[in-house]
């Protein structure tokens, strides 16, 4: 029987998070990530209600309780479903449930799933009163600056305000149109010109709503500029491959940053208990592969551990050894250099 995480608190600390990202941002990255900062809030992949609904709650739902302040992403159009699958995420223990009005892929548009629904602010306002009629967690919603032929600022404007009427007050915008026809979702992720004027505007002329600015945000600089102008920063692939900078971010908090090789400590015992479940040792080692990105140890970690070299965890263990005694004596060697 999987433990619900009833521990559910109010996040009112929105300063930074980590974007929902599918496959990417699984229970294992999620547990991961919660080593760096005990601060920053972390969505889960997006989930549809189809699946939650017919393909079961445990798998899709579940997670650790370390992983607080979490929130669940749903995909879906329908008010009805999405109201029942808030309910069972309320019940599960998530702190927030959000809207993706963002993905752009084929796969979901054809389910009326993402961002093709920023061309209907209607029913979007219709799914967020039925969501937020059925709990009492906040429901939050993930879009773009637009879509296709609506590309303005006044349209995205007036898809906000169409949703907050309905008292939702906290709006995730990547600040980046998506095309729907002719981009892949890699693309669209790359493609479309950063316009983060246009979500500082928002801030500026709905001061009363809480705005969170993402897209190609990658370092701890970036993040304090934007936080002059907006609510909070998400950050996505960057917190993906490069885990390390949610601990640079702890300078928020005033929070000193952990050494790699204790949060590999701490990692340890969550690997061993996820493979006495079952669980096959690459779904775990593929997220943490960015641990040591941008020092010299990167690439030697990153073969250990890919394309099926860590077959046990004493092949986890030994590359941890590895690149610890490398970096003593690239240490070694530098503090001699200095004495020389
Ligand atoms: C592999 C991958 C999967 C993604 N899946 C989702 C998703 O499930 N839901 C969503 O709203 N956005 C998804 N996104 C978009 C991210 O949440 C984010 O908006 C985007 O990557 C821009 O932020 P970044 O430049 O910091 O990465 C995904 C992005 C990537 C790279």
């Amino acid at each position: 029987m999987t433990e619900i995480n009833n521990n559910v608190e109010k996040i009112n600390d929105f300063r930074i998070s980590v974007a929902p990202m599918m496959d990417w941002t699984t229970k294992d990255y999620r547990f991961f990530a919660r080593l760096f900062n005990p601060n920053v809030v972390l969505y889960t992949e997006m989930v549809t209600t189809g699946a939650i609904i017919y393909g079961g709650a445990n798998r899709h739902l579940d997670f650790n309780k370390e992983e607080h302040p979490i929130v669940l992403q749903l995909g879906g159009s329908n008010p009805q479903e999405l109201a029942t699958c808030t309910k069972m995420a309320e019940d599960w223990g998530y702190d927030e449930v959000n809207l993706n009005v963002g993905c752009p892929s084929d796969r979901v548009q054809n389910n009326k799933i993402g961002a093709c629904l920023m061309a209907e602010p209607n029913l979007v306002a219709e799914c967020i009163h039925s969501m937020q009629k059925a709990v009492s967690i906040p429901v939050t919603v993930k879009h773009r600056i637009g879509i296709d032929d609506m590309q303005s600022y006044e349209e995205m404007l007036h898809f906000v305000d169409t949703v907050a009427a309905t008292g939702c007050t906290h709006f995730i915008v990547h600040a980046r149109i998506a095309i729907l026809q002719g981009l892949s979702p890699k693309e669209n992720r790359e493609v479309p010109p950063l316009r983060y004027e246009d979500v500082y505007r928002l801030k500026q002329e709905r001061r009363h709503l809480t705005i969170e600015i993402n897209g190609g945000i990658k370092t701890f600089d970036e993040t304090q500029q934007h936080l002059q102008h907006v609510d909070g920063v998400m950050i996505g692939r960057e917190a993906y491959h490069n885990p390390y900078l949610l601990a640079e971010m702890g300078q928020l908090w005033n929070l000193e940053a952990p050494d790699r090789f204790e949060i590999m400590q701490q990692m340890m015992p969550y690997i061993h208990q996820r493979v006495a479940e079952g669980a096959p040792l690459s779904i775990i080692t593929r997220h943490i592969l960015g641990l040591f990105q941008n020092l010299p140890g990167a690439r030697k970690w990153r073969q250990a551990l890919s394309g099926g070299n860590a077959k046990t965890i004493n092949d986890i263990e030994n590359a941890i050894q590895n690149i610890q005694a490398a970096m003593q004596r690239t240490e070694d060697y530098i503090r001699a250099q200095k004495c020389d």
